[in-house]
């Protein structure tokens, strides 16, 4: 107990001593605003670029080479035509999705020796920033003093709206609005977005995921988790739908690749799409993070784990199948023990707890703040004492509920039922069932109905456990006889059995509507009709349906309610901290929009005694192996350069730099993104975070925030002498 004490005090006040000195590795900083805020600093930490040359919207800058990809992850340019870097594990799904097991990329890897090798991705897009501006003054100015919450909501809502049509009229571009500081000012955002985006090559998941789940968040790291796509576009260099007539991108920008020496203390920065960050929440709100919401999504979590591993392991097919899945749940399992963890490491609680006492002696002092903000932090309290019970259902609801894939199946039938029962035009009906049907073919394709139920069992209970009033009387009470049989009649009506699901909608096509008015009685009328909708039969129908219907009922309004005050009052705290620490320079939340973090290559030491340095090697990386865990295979290529010393132009005192870490300030979203020298150029792309780091979402600890990126010099040994792809890194500008 007592060495436990001492460790937590001594990092408590590493805290206190270091919160000036590092302080100004934290931040996700605005691009727009880096010549007011950041340059100077920026450049007295070691940058020979000026803001301009990384944000300009006159020229040609270094956010011209970064793209957002596939919606959740970030990406660079590193050539004149077209080629990205992103993260392994950004680019899974499709390197998956090319696959069978005969021609088994995820096993293999995959390597476009030419460019019509190169595969295309329906659906997959990346987005350029064009130009961001403040439109606080004008977003608000119909927000009226006196307006309830919703009322301003809508009100930003329809000027928002207005504003998007009207900034890219006649343009390809879109526009969004989007709040900053919990909704104290609004930026909106210019983008362009490429369609035709293609699959260039990918390591072995051996490379790109080595370590697996074992080492995901941990440092030190020895993953090669990078793959390379391509952006094509039309004639006019413009974006279009795939075509094998398009052309490879020409950008206005791309990353020259640095293979520069790199060494502890170097300046870095990560240039990305941050996701979500909530850096000034309230004690309350993060005691309700660590204590109930982190723990309640593990469990579940766990449990649903467990049931697919089981599954992959005895079965190929399965396992190829769910691999990205797994890994999607497995990931954000552990980040959320880590950042439990964390928080509790870095004293969260305590930490906000004393800040909230330092603030509210600040009120004290003055009558007028007084007067503004007195009920501010009780009513905070007390609303998120209400909020836990409708939070706790909605988490639920979300994790072990809409998960379930019979779920997302049955709510597809949901759409059309309602149509049903309103009242439908049989030709509108007709395009409605070809689109189910399509989504219908794709979902039986993969559906493991047996997997489906096992899940079930434990989320379907864990569910009504905590929420029996979604249940119908009749149903609760069938539900109380015997939990696990219920569940499994769930699973054996006709809605899930994918033949007579194509019966049941061609007998829709061809049902008969209501008589006619005047009509002759047996005419197919053109509005088809049912007062019971469609599925009313099917006890899976059923279950989704009344759950869903209840719990949008009973539960979702009581947390939409009562999270529409917390924002409201997350708003003025925001603006009262503010103006309560003066002498801090405040950077905004992550909201997936572009942003820039900056800090140094260096290491940490999380616990007594444990110091960490920041590079790892392939030396390392083979003093991993164990080829009886599937999470440390090394690909016998790679063992066989190791063993030669085949490293080329990548050795670096005779090794090969793997990962390294920084203390660059990311989270989710920043997968991908470029690592940058003091001169833009590329050294590595982040992918990861040291686990006790992840609390940096809720509070960045300067001591323990480290960023993990794979060192650009084994991203390129991999691409030349493993895989053989030089003339990949020939189409690339390499500086020395
Ligand atoms: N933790 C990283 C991120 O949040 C990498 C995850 C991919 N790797 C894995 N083993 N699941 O995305
Ligand atoms: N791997 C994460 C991602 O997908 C980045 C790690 C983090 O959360 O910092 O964005």
């Amino acid at each position: 107990m007592a060495k436990d004490f001492s460790l937590r005090f001594l990092l408590l006040c590493a805290f206190c001593v270091k919160l000036t000195v590092a302080v100004a590795d934290e931040g996700m900083w605005v691009p727009m605003f880096l010549a007011k805020y950041n340059e100077a600093d920026m450049q007295s930490k070691g940058l020979k670029l000026s803001a301009d040359d990384i944000y300009s919207v006159n020229h040609a800058s270094l956010k011209d080479a970064v793209v957002q990809f596939g919606g959740g992850c970030s990406a660079e340019l590193i050539s004149g035509e077209g080629l990205i870097f992103t993260n392994y594990h950004c680019g899974r799904s499709r390197v998956q999705s090319h696959s069978t097991l005969e021609q088994n990329y995820i096993e293999k890897g995959y390597w476009a020796m030419n460019r019509s090798e190169e595969l295309s991705n329906p659906g997959l897009t990346v987005t350029f920033l064009v130009r961001m501006e403040d439109v606080t003054s004008e977003i608000l100015k119909n927000v009226l003093p006196g307006m309830t919450e919703v009322e301003r909501y809508t009100a930003i809502d329809k000027t928002s709206k207005q504003m998007e049509k009207k900034m890219v009229e006649d343009t390809h571009y879109e526009a969004k609005v989007k709040e900053f500081f919990g909704g104290n000012e609004y930026y909106i955002f210019i983008t362009e977005t490429y369609k035709d985006v293609r699959l260039v090559g990918a390591p072995p998941v051996s490379i790109g995921e080595f370590g697996g789940d074992t080492d995901n968040w941990m440092w030190p790291r020895h993953t090669g988790d990078f793959s390379l796509f391509r952006i094509y576009a039309d004639s006019l260099n413009n974006p279009a739908e795939y075509s094998p007539n398009n052309k490879p991108y020409k950008p206005k920008k791309y990353f020259e690749v640095s293979m520069k020496e790199l060494k502890e203390g170097d300046f870095t920065m990560v240039f990305g799409f941050p996701g979500r960050t909530q850096e000034y929440l309230t004690s309350y709100a993060v005691k309700q993070l660590v204590e109930e919401e982190d723990p309640l999504k593990i469990s579940i979590r766990e449990k649903r784990l467990a049931v697919m591993e089981k599954a992959m392991d005895a079965d190929p097919q399965t396992k190829l199948n769910l691999h990205s899945k797994y890994a999607g749940i497995k990931n954000y399992y552990k980040k959320f023990i880590g950042e439990s963890i964390g928080l509790k490491k870095v004293d969260a609680v305590q930490r906000k707890q004393e800040l909230e006492k330092q603030f509210t002696e600040w009120l004290n002092a003055n009558e007028s703040r007084k007067t503004k903000y007195t009920n501010l932090l009780p009513e905070l309290e007390k609303t998120y004492a209400e909020f836990a019970p409708y939070n706790k259902g909605v988490v639920l609801y979300n994790e072990a509920f809409t998960t379930l894939d019979f779920v997302t199946y049955v709510n597809s039938f949901a759409k059309l039922s309602d149509l049903l029962k309103k009242g439908v035009k049989r030709e509108v009906l007709s395009v409605e069932v070809e689109k189910h049907t399509k989504y219908m073919r794709s979902f039986f394709k993969n559906y493991n109905q047996s997997l489906d139920l096992e899940s079930a069992k434990h989320q379907i209970k864990a569910i009504i456990n905590y929420m029996p009033e979604i249940l119908t009387e009749k149903q609760k009470k069938k539900y109380r006889k015997d939990n696990e049989k219920y569940i499994t009649t769930l699973f054996s009506g006709d809605l899930l059995d994918s033949l007579k699901s194509v019966a049941t909608l061609n007998a829709l096509i061809e049902s008969e509507g209501p008589a006619q008015e005047g009509g002759g009685g047996k005419n197919k009328s053109d509005i088809v009709k049912s007062e019971n909708g469609f599925g009313a039969y099917d006890l899976a129908f059923q279950f989704v349906s009344t759950v869903t219907q209840n719990f949008k009922e009973y539960v979702y309004p009581n947390y939409v309610k009562l999270d529409i005050k917390l924002d409201s009052l997350n708003r003025i705290y925001t603006q009262a901290l503010r103006e309560f620490q003066t002498d801090k320079l405040f950077y905004p939340d992550a909201n997936s929009t572009l942003r820039l973090s900056y800090g140094k290559i260096e290491g940490y030491a999380p616990n007594d005694s444990v110091v960490y340095t920041p590079f790892t090697t392939i030396d390392g990386l083979i003093a991993k192996e164990n080829p009886n865990d599937k999470e440390f295979i090394v690909p016998a290529k790679l063992k066989e350069l190791y063993e030669k010393k085949d490293y080329g132009q990548y050795a670096v005192n005779g090794t090969v730099p793997v990962c390294f870490i920084a203390s660059n300030h990311s989270t989710g979203g920043n997968s991908g993104a470029p690592v940058l020298n003091t001169q833009g150029q590329l050294i590595g792309t982040n992918f990861d975070r040291n686990w006790e780091g992840t609390a940096a979402d809720v509070m960045y600890d300067p001591a323990m925030a480290r960023n993990i990126s794979v060192d650009i010099r084994y991203t390129l040994f991999i691409i030349d002498k493993f895989a053989g792809a030089k003339y990949l890194i020939d189409e690339m500008t390499i500086v020395r």
